[in-house]
């Protein structure tokens, strides 16, 4: 198959009505985090048991297309030795691998961030598509005050992530760009529209300049909210406008699918959020989610590292997925968080 037809066939996977991406990517010290929430020490074998509990979810691939795994979980084994990533890949669902390095202050930029990990990449890839990867993902972060982002982070970040989507279709790799605006202070929805355009504008620009095909790139990006600290909360229909007015205004028409982030949404927060957007009319690209915690938090809390736990933590994670399925499509409503859909 020819790289471009790699990468079409990839993209008609990921890209299905009613269905999602699930980001089970989390970092070291981020699923550390994460356990320490429920009170499990994150080992090597917790980690394992979790992710394989995870991908072994009866029926995931119905609302979950695609799944995006950290490194070390690509090279893991469930119980009956069966590879994680061919896991996936036997429920309908597409191996993914984040493959950043992680982010660090930028120099000459007070209070900005740059993502690394460009290094190798190349041949990374090659080695995590031997292991089942399909797509990559790879975050830059921004983070809003007075005075951030700068001009220099905002063209800074917008290269990083050209440079890394352009080395991936390269490889026949279907690059995910996530540029995340941080839910961190206590702006107003209006500020953040105002970063996440020209973030936006910015990332398009550079991707063009990198000859990335949009056709084959999937866009992650943030709601547009206002900060988690502002004392009024957005309403479903007010993050949905901002955010599709802003996106309209910066995303071609010729990317497939947008899968928003959770950020630090609540679960409910983000499927009534991407409801929202479903239920206005009808827009370029698809509407869709790429949600970490969003779809996980329920799970964790159910699981709380104990194997009698894994049915309820299955059960938790396939209704949140079926939830968002619904979201996904408009037709979610508040009352199915309290019944059976
Ligand atoms: P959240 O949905 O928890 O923000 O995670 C998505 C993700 O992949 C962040 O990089």
């Amino acid at each position: 198959m020819s790289t471009r037809d790699e990468l079409q066939a990839t993209i008609e996977q990921l890209v299905q009505k009613g269905k999602g991406i699930l980001a089970a990517d989390e970092s070291s010290p981020t699923i550390a985090k994460r356990f320490d929430s429920i009170g499990v020490e994150s080992t090597l074998e917790h980690r394992r048991q979790y992710r394989s509990l995870i991908l072994e979810t009866p029926n995931l691939g119905n609302f979950i297309s695609g799944i995006i795994l950290f490194e070390e979980t690509l090279g893991q084994q469930a119980d009956d030795g069966t590879a994680l990533p061919e896991l996936a890949a036997r429920q309908g669902v597409v191996p993914g691998i984040k493959v950043d390095k992680g982010k660090l202050a930028l120099p000459g930029s007070p209070g900005d961030e740059i993502t690394q990990g460009l290094d190798g990449l190349a041949e990374r890839l090659e080695g995590y598509k031997k292991q089942g990867a399909r797509f990559a993902k790879w975050r830059n972060v921004y983070h809003i005050s007075p005075s951030n982002p700068s001009p220099l982070a905002v063209e800074a970040n917008a290269e990083m992530l050209a440079r890394y989507a352009a080395i991936c279709q390269a490889q026949g790799i279907v690059p995910i760009v996530e540029p995340e605006v941080l839910m961190d202070g206590d702006h107003t929805i209006e500020r953040c529209a105002e970063v996440s355009e020209v973030v936006l504008h910015a990332l398009f620009h550079a991707l063009h300049r990198h000859r990335v095909v949009l056709e084959h790139t999937l866009l992650k990006p943030s709601m547009v909210t206002p900060g988690k600290d502002h004392p009024v909360p957005a309403e479903p229909v007010q993050v949905a406008e901002e955010t599709v007015r802003i996106l309209r205004r910066t995303v071609p028409a010729a990317l497939p699918s947008i899968n928003f982030l959770s950020g630090g949404q609540s679960p409910e927060e983000a499927t009534a959020n991407l409801n929202a957007m479903n239920c206005l009319s009808s827009q370029p690209w698809e509407l869709s989610f790429s949600y970490g915690r969003a779809l996980q938090q329920p799970a964790l809390k159910a699981w709380k590292g104990e194997p009698k736990n894994r049915p309820a933590a299955q059960a938790a994670l396939y209704r949140r997925a079926e939830l968002n399925g619904a979201a996904r499509l408009g037709r979610y409503q508040k009352a199915m968080e309290d019944s059976e859909v």
